[in-house]
């Protein structure tokens, strides 16, 4: 199965790729995550990404391109895979298009993520990670059981994204308006899109994305 989870920054993607993965053995594709392990690591690609994120702008679809082809050879042909935060653009898609069918994969549904714009500054400034394992919280909605200490490692320190200031986030909202948005009329074409609440609690939102997939999948 190939999923692609849109929605704007903060609408949740990134926490519900990761509960599909655990339930349903999918590979998540963040190319956000990928760009910022390529920032880490001080590869070309992270160097040159690395002020267009923190502005919150788009990295160039070329370079997307890449990083996408080479994680998609890198997993097994018949592990499905969920893509987190991709495509984001008209070109974008296009070239998911021919990275698929290139490699015999079919997409079966695009889940858009709806969600209050207003939420979204709130939901992502709020937003942290534990350093070390990466798994993520937020100051009000999801807090360590123990203050201070990661749930899932242990560990004390924890981190916050760069670009995830209040003008960051309204700056990544409207470029997303402006250049994601338009290619959702594209996947509604060919019947492939289904919308969930992402104002939904947690929980209920991965409920309702299992329906989608239950439906897409029969
Ligand atoms: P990326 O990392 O993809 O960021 P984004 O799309 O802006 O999305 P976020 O990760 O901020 O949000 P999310 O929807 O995953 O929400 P999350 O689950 O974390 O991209 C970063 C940058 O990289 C881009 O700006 C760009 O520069 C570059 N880039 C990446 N991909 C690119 C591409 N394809 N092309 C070009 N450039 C690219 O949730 C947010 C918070 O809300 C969390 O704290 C969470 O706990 C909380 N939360 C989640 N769900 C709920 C809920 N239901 N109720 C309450 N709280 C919730």
């Amino acid at each position: 199965m190939e999923i692609i989870l849109l929605g704007p920054p903060g609408a949740g993607k990134g926490t519900q790729a990761a509960r599909l993965v655990e339930r349903l053995g999918l590979v998540q594709l963040s190319t956000g995550d990928m760009l910022r392990a390529a920032v880490k690591a001080g590869t070309p690609t992270g160097l040159a990404a690395k002020a267009i994120m923190d502005s919150g702008e788009l990295v160039s679809d070329e370079v997307i391109a890449g990083i996408i082809g080479e994680a998609l050879d890198a997993i097994r042909p018949d592990t499905g895979v969920i893509f987190d935060g991709y495509p984001r653009t008209e070109a974008q898609a296009t070239a998911l298009d021919g990275l698929l069918t290139e490699r015999g994969r079919t997409l079966d549904a695009v889940i858009e993520l709806e969600v209050d714009v207003d939420a979204l500054v709130d939901r992502i400034s709020g937003r942290y990670s534990c350093a070390r394992c990466g798994e993520g919280y937020h100051d009000r909605y999801k807090q360590p059981v123990v203050a201070g200490v990661c749930d899932v490692c242990g560990s004390t320190e924890f981190k916050r994204r760069p670009d995830d200031t209040a003008d960051t986030v309204r700056h990544r909202l409207a470029v997303y308006r402006r250049q994601t948005a338009p290619i959702l009329p594209l996947y509604e074409a060919r019947g492939l899109v289904r919308r969930v609440d992402g104002m939904a609690a947690m929980d209920a939102v991965a409920a309702a994305i299992d329906r989608v997939l239950d439906d897409a999948s029969s």
